[in-house]
């Protein structure tokens, strides 16, 4: 267990360079054991997500090999085997094995995933697009078995475009008889990182990054050299950072259109940006506007930086309005920015409202969640005096080299290990 412990309230100037998509990479990874050849996948996060996979694909007796952020995965030799539940509900993405193994080997075994708690997660979509594709699905408690004895394409309408069903369709479609297709597919750019990913090893997907997705069954899919996709939750939770507190802050090896929804609420509030192909430089403004921000499916603004989000708009002047349409129980945060001296307020589930601008304390606060603990890590920075965040594990499954990175710009941060 670690917590991190911050001295805030200094300018924080320099470069921050992205890394590779959390999201992106932990599909990714499972995806590799479609493949009884070695795949070799670079760029990748090292952040304890992938620390968990690895430790599942070493388990199925996948050879694993890393060094710096390459990964090569041999998983010609792997059993299909049920991975144990202390080692799947480490994280969300272990539901990936569902779609990957059930389409090497035409059965899965699998408990229900771990992740943050941000709602109720369920994985109905998953087990209907199983079904559709002609698998049977048992359900015992937490256990799923899922069984098939021949996959085919089929047509799939999402009721949500729900990111982790569109994967997992995608990677239990990609060797089915025939055709399927996606419709009211999430369009994230982890979705199209995975399918790029499945079409290097020889799968035959177009439409990702639409709403609809068609896969043309193939039989076999070989070796492939893959590159994840820059983070654009990483790259926008810097970008918060350095609208608060950031003087010529460049944060490279970014993809600007990922993150085009916040680049467009930053220049509502009066953050000076200058945006190059693979970079973006800000700095603070001496005075922030107010902004109302509406979480939504991709391109609109990600859930995932409403947190971090929240802890910029305790500086801006006036009444910000957060709505969060994706998840039921993402305002946790606003709990611990309170007792560092915001204004925030949960006004239902899905609407809170935060006033300011108000100054911030440093106190000893606590990760509920990752984002809700990347959201407390800039308030604080931007914090005047010492503050504490619990539970900084869930910060570390996200954010590779945190601490590093932020050392790098002038931060006062450290990592401490307890008991
Ligand atoms: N949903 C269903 N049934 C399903 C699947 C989803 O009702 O079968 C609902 C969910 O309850 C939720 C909405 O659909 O209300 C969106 O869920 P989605 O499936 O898109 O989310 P996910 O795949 O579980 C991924 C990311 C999340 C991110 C969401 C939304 C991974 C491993 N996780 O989750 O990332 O918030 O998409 O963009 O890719 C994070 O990085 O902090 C994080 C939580």
């Amino acid at each position: 267990m670690h917590r991190i412990i911050i001295e805030g309230g200094r300018q924080l100037s320099g470069k921050i360079k992205i890394s590779g998509s959390k999201n992106s990479a932990v599909a990714l990874v499972p995806a590799a054991v479609l493949c009884d050849e070695e795949v070799t996948i670079a760029n990748v996060p090292n952040i304890s997500d992938i620390n968990a996979l690895d430790e599942m694909l070493t388990f199925l007796g996948a050879k694993v090999k890393r060094s710096e952020d390459v990964i090569r995965i041999d998983s010609s030799k792997i059993e299909n085997k049920l991975i144990p539940e202390n080692m799947s509900k480490k994280l969300r993405a272990s539901y990936y094995f569902m779609g990957a193994l059930l389409s090497r080997f035409k059965k899965v075994e699998m408990y229900f995933p771990g992740g943050c708690s941000i709602g109720a997660r369920p994985i109905n979509l998953h087990l209907k697009g199983f079904r559709a594709l002609g698998a049977k699905v048992e359900e015992n408690d937490n256990l799923f078995i899922i069984t098939a004895d021949n996959l085919r394409g089929a047509k799939i309408n999402l009721d949500f475009a729900s990111v982790g069903a569109t994967i997992n369709l995608m990677l239990a479609a990609v060797k089915a008889e025939g055709t399927t297709i996606i419709s009211n597919a999430a369009k994230e750019p982890h979705v199209v990182n995975v399918a790029t990913f499945l079409n290097n090893m020889g799968a035959k997907i177009s439409g990702a990054g639409t709403s609809e997705i068609k896969i043309v069954g193939v039989k076999h899919l070989h070796s492939c050299f893959h590159e994840v996709v820059p983070d654009y939750v990483e790259t926008g939770t810097y970008m918060i950072l350095a609208s608060a507190i950031g003087k010529d802050i460049t944060i490279t090896n970014i993809i600007p259109d990922h993150v085009e929804s916040l680049i467009s609420k930053l220049d509502d509030m009066g953050v000076p940006m200058q945006i190059g192909v693979d970079f973006i430089k800000i700095n603070a403004p001496l005075k922030l506007k107010q902004t109302n921000i509406k979480t939504q499916v991709y391109p609109g603004f990600p859930t995932d930086l409403q947190q971090p989000m929240a802890a910029l708009l305790t500086q801006a002047t006036g009444k910000s309005t957060i709505n969060e349409t994706i998840w039921e129980n993402r305002f946790l945060n606003l709990i611990e920015l309170n007792k560092m001296g915001a204004t925030a307020e949960t006004v239902t589930n899905s609407k809170a409202v935060i006033v300011g601008p108000t100054k911030l304390k440093g106190k000893n606060v606590k990760a509920t969640d990752l984002r809700a603990g990347a959201c407390l890590v800039i308030a604080g920075l931007i914090a005047d005096g010492k503050t504490t965040i619990e539970n900084a594990d869930y910060i570390l499954r996200g954010y590779e080299n945190i601490i590093e990175k932020l050392t790098n710009i002038g931060a006062k941060i450290k990592l401490e290990e307890i008991e």
